[in-house]
């Protein structure tokens, strides 16, 4: 009795540390927007996700190019002037890096290890407080189980590291698919859940205007109609097994713009031929306020999929506002998950969203949830 009282007791301090201590406000900082580290307001977030560092393609170490390799170098020291608690981390590959490379690295053991040390030396030189994978995408079975292993051995070889070095261990995390299958195939969803601190759901891009012709929404929270939202891949990636204190969900700062055919048919999914600008339509926050103000721009908030858009003339750009950045926060703190991240901080418009989303995060009561399992300990 006695014993089991105890145990109960330990379990829930130790909840109670976590759900007090480690929740993630998450930005990515990806200096080719031109946004500068000094410029961003750490006080807003508790990690910030230095972008990217990519693989060499016949050592499969880390390679910073040169443009960034000093800015990455100082990022720590440069975002915690203003939050000395801020937290940092190295995101490693992104959209733009050839996921061919990571395959190939993921493939053998050697080439596991050289990437893994070498992820490790240039985190703890730089003085990252952690290591991010995106690995966008493993492309076969094969390609998804090498990363499961990859996983496995970089927890292993960032436990001993820490053992050795006395330091605290690096804090590991991967971006992933909003849903846990991605081209037809699943993550290796236990590996996952046993070697990541967490993983960052990119919940946006479901749709843009360069091959969908009709208006949307790219990020919405809901989908009444089918699996297309970030609140069906949170569900999907518990279901498969990975507990929700392990998620964290991607906001965009940023929207599409499509051309619609008819400027008085300006509603959610209205005909339209495609980007209403460069790169395929994709408009930062930032830049949306100023074709609001200079447009004389109509706003809605759709409350049913959780989205803003707002159009003028034959322009109509989906995107988070405030409102949307506010309900997405709330949803992801009300139910469990570790918080929430921005891709990119870059592109905020004077800290609006990322204040609305601290702002939001903090106004919500914590959930100290009573269930646990042995896979907790
Ligand atoms: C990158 O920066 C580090 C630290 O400032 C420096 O030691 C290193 O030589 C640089 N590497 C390259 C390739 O510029
Ligand atoms: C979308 O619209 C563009 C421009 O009118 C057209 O070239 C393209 O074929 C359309 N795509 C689809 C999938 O209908
Ligand atoms: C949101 O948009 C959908 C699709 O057009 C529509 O069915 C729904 O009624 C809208 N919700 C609100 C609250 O306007
Ligand atoms: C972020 O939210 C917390 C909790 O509501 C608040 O105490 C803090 O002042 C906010 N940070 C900033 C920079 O506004």
């Amino acid at each position: 009795m006695a014993k089991i009282f105890l145990l109960f007791s330990v379990i829930s301090l130790l909840q109670f540390n976590l759900s007090i201590g480690q929740n993630v406000q998450g930005g990515y900082w990806f200096p080719e927007s031109g946004f500068e580290a000094s410029d961003i307001n750490s006080d807003l977030f508790t990690h910030l996700f230095c972008a990217f560092a990519n693989l060499d393609p016949q050592t499969y170490q880390l390679t910073i190019s040169s443009t960034n390799n000093a800015s990455f170098a100082q990022f720590t020291n440069t975002v915690q002037l203003k939050n000395p608690s801020v937290k940092t981390l190295l995101s490693i590959g992104g959209g733009n890096a050839d996921d061919t490379v990571f395959a190939s690295m993921a493939a053998q053991s050697p080439s596991r290890n050289s990437f893994i040390d070498s992820s490790i030396k240039l985190a703890r030189s730089y003085g990252f407080s952690g290591l991010d994978l995106d690995w966008e995408y493993p492309q076969t079975p094969s390609e998804m189980a090498n990363l499961g292993l990859l996983l496995n051995e970089w927890r292993t070889a960032v436990a001993s590291e820490a053992t050795a070095s006395g330091e605290e261990a690096l804090i590991l995390t991967a971006a992933v698919s909003f849903a846990p299958t991605v081209n037809d195939l699943e993550y290796p969803v236990q590996s996952i859940n046993i070697n990541l601190d967490w993983i960052n759901l990119m919940a946006y891009d479901f749709y843009d205007p360069s091959w969908y012709n009709f208006t949307n929404s790219h990020a919405a929270l809901y989908d009444p109609s089918g699996q297309v939202s970030g609140s069906y891949g949170v569900g999907a990636w518990t279901q498969a097994g990975v507990r929700a204190a392990k998620l964290v969900l991607g906001m965009p700062f940023y929207g599409y713009a499509w051309r619609l055919v008819n400027a008085n048919n300006h509603g959610l999914l209205a005909p339209a031929n495609g980007p209403a600008s460069a790169d395929n339509g994709a408009v930062g926050y930032r830049q949306i306020n100023n074709f609001i103000a200079q447009n004389n721009a109509v706003i809605v908030y759709n409350s049913t999929i959780v989205t803003n858009y707002c159009y003028a003339g034959t322009t109509w750009i989906g995107y988070d506002d405030t409102q949307t950045i506010a309900t997405k926060v709330s949803y992801a703190k009300q139910n469990g998950l570790l918080g929430y991240f921005a891709w990119h901080v870059g592109v905020d418009d004077n800290w609006a969203l990322s204040q609305q989303a601290n702002q939001s995060w903090g106004a919500q009561y914590t959930v100290i949830r009573d269930s646990w399992n042995c896979e907790d300990i």
